[in-house]
C-alpha cells in the first residue's frame, strides 16, 4: 500500500482555519507505538511528520494526521503503570480532585484516555463514581482488572451523549496526555459540553511547547502529539468552543507539561496564572515563527552529533544498548537513521513491546532483564522523561563502569 494514501493534508489550522506555516519536517515516520512482529516487516504505515504554527491563533500542530484507528487499536502497547513516577503523580491528582471537587456523595468523574487506569484505581478505591473512556481494549482490560469501570470507545459527542444518558452529568472530566492526541478536538469539546455539570471542570494535562522548544525535546514530536499546546493557543481554542480557561499550572511530568483547568464561562474565577503565562509566552517569542526555526537548526545538530557518537563508539568496539522503547524513540531513530547496526537492542519493561521490533527502525525490544546480562558499556536513554527514576534504579550499571548517553538538550554522556 502506498503510505501517502493514508494521510490527509491539513493546509489550514484545525482550530480556526487560519494559515499554518511549517517549521519542522521530521521526515517519513511510522506509527510510534506500532511495535512489529518480525513477520510484519514490510506492512508498516508511514506518514510525513511535519509541524507548523497557525499565524492567527498560534496553535502548533502537525500538517498531516495519522488516522486515529491506526494508532489506538486493541493492541496499543503503552501502559502508564510502567512508571512509578507516573503512579505517584496520578495518586496525587486523585487526592486533590477528591479533596476539592469530588466532594458530593454521587459526584461523577470521567477520564478521557484512562489507559490502564492509574488515576481511576485510586478514585474507585475511595468509592468515587467514575468512568474511564479509552479505545485501546488491552489497556482498558488492565484497568478493569484493577476495579476500574471503562467504556472501550473514543470520547466524542456521541459517546459523551450516551454516558450522560446512562450516568448523568460529570462534575469533573479529566484527561492526561490524550487531548493533544485528538486532531478532531472540536468533538472533545462538544462531548464535554454534553457531559459537564454547570459548575463542573474539565482538567487536562499535556506537554508544553515552551519546554519542548527551550530544551530541544524534538522527540516529543510524534504521530500521537498532534497538537503542541501553549497557553495562548489553548485559551483561544477553549473560548472558540464555548468554554473559559480558568487556571494553568506548570508541572514537571514528561519533561514539562501544563495542567489546564477549563470551566463554563463565568462559572469559576479566572486565576492570574493564565494572563501571566500568556505574557511570559509573548516575551519568549512562542507565537513567532523564528523561535521555531531556531529549534529546527538545533534538531539537525543533535541528529548529526548522536549518529557521530554512536558510530565512533561502534568503531571503538563499545557496546551500546537503548533504554526504554518509548514513542519518542521512533522519532529519534527514524529521523537520525539509527538502526540495529548502531543500537542492537532496546530494553523495556513493557511485556507488550518485548520480542517485537521498534517501528520503522526495526531495533529488537528485549525485556529489562537483558540490560544486566551483561551490562553494556553505554545506554542510550530514550526514556529520558523518567531519567531520575531509572538512574536511581540502575545504580549498579554505573558502578560497574556503565555510562548514560542523553541527546537532549544536546548530545552528552553522564
Ligand atoms: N492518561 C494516560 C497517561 O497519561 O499516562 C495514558 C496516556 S496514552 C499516551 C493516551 C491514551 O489515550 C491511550 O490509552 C489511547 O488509547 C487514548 N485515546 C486516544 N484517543 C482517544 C479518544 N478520542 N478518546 C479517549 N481516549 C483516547
Ligand atoms: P514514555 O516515554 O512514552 O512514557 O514510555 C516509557 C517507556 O519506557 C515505556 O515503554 C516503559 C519504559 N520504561 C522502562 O523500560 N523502565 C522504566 O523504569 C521506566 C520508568 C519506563
Ligand atoms: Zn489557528
Amino acid at each position: 500500500m502506498n503510505s501517502r494514501e493514508l494521510v490527509s493534508a491539513a493546509p489550514a489550522c484545525r482550530i480556526c482555519a487560519g494559515p499554518v506555516r511549517e517549521w519542522v519536517d521530521l521526515g517519513r515516520q511510522p506509527v510510534s507505538n506500532a511495535f512489529l512482529r518480525p513477520r510484519d516487516v514490510g506492512a508498516e504505515r508511514f506518514f510525513r511528520l511535519a509541524v507548523g504554527i497557525c499565524a492567527d491563533c498560534a496553535m502548533v500542530q502537525q500538517l498531516e494526521a495519522m488516522p486515529t484507528d491506526h494508532m489506538f487499536r486493541a493492541d496499543y502497547p503503552y501502559r502508564s503503570s510502567t512508571s512509578d513516577g507516573l503512579r505517584r503523580h496520578f495518586e496525587a491528582v486523585a487526592g486533590r480532585l477528591r479533596d476539592t471537587e469530588l466532594t458530593g456523595p454521587g459526584d461523577l468523574v470521567v477520564e478521557i484516555g484512562c489507559n490502564d487506569g492509574l488515576l481511576l484505581r485510586t478514585l474507585g478505591a475511595a468509592g468515587v463514581r467514575h468512568l474511564g473512556v479509552d479505545p485501546s481494549a488491552g489497556a482498558a482490560q488492565a484497568a478493569t482488572a484493577h476495579g476500574v469501570e471503562v467504556r472501550v470507545d473514543f470520547f466524542d459527542e456521541r459517546s459523551a451523549t450516551a454516558i450522560r444518558a446512562e450516568r448523568g452529568p460529570a462534575k469533573v472530566v479529566f484527561s492526561a496526555n490524550t487531548i493533544s492526541h485528538i486532531a478532531d478536538i472540536d468533538e472533545v469539546f462538544r462531548g464535554v459540553d454534553r457531559l459537564l455539570t454547570p459548575d463542573g471542570i474539565f482538567v487536562f494535562e499535556d506537554r508544553y511547547v515552551a519546554d519542548i522548544v527551550e530544551y530541544a525535546y524534538f522527540d516529543q514530536i510524534y504521530d500521537e502529539h498532534f497538537y503542541l499546546f501553549s497557553v495562548r493557543a489553548v485559551d483561544a481554542m477553549v473560548a472558540r468552543f464555548g468554554f473559559e480557561l480558568v487556571d494553568v499550572e506548570h508541572i514537571p511530568i514528561h519533561g514539562g507539561s501544563l495542567r489546564y483547568t477549563v470551566a463554563r464561562p463565568g462559572a469559576r474565577p479566572r486565576r492570574p496564572s493564565v494572563a501571566r503565562m500568556i505574557d511570559d509566552e509573548a516575551r519568549y517569542g512562542l507565537g513567532e515563527h523564528d523561535t521555531y526555526a531556531r529549534f529546527g537548526r538545533q534538531i539537525d545538530r543533535i541528529g548529526a552529533d548522536l549518529v557521530a557518537l554512536l558510530t565512533d563508539l561502534r568503531g571503538a568496539g563499545r557496546r551500546v544498548v537503548g533504554y526504554g522503547a518509548t514513542s519518542k524513540s521512533a522519532t529519534v531513530t527514524n529521523y537520525c537513521g539509527i538502526g540495529p547496526d548502531l543500537v542492537p537492542y532496546i530494553c523495556d519493561t513493557t511485556p507488550e513491546k518485548q520480542g517485537r521490533l521498534s517501528p520503522g527502525a526495526h531495533i529488537p525490544v528485549r525485556p529489562h532483564e537483558a540490560f544486566a546480562d551483561p551490562y553494556p558499556d553505554y545506554a542510550l536513554l530514550f526514556a529520558w522523561n523518567h531519567a531520575e527514576e531509572i538512574m536511581a534504579k540502575e545504580r549498579r550499571f554505573v558502578e560497574q563502569g556503565g555510562r548514560w548517553i542523553l541527546y537532549v538538550p544536546h548530545v552528552h554522556i553522564v
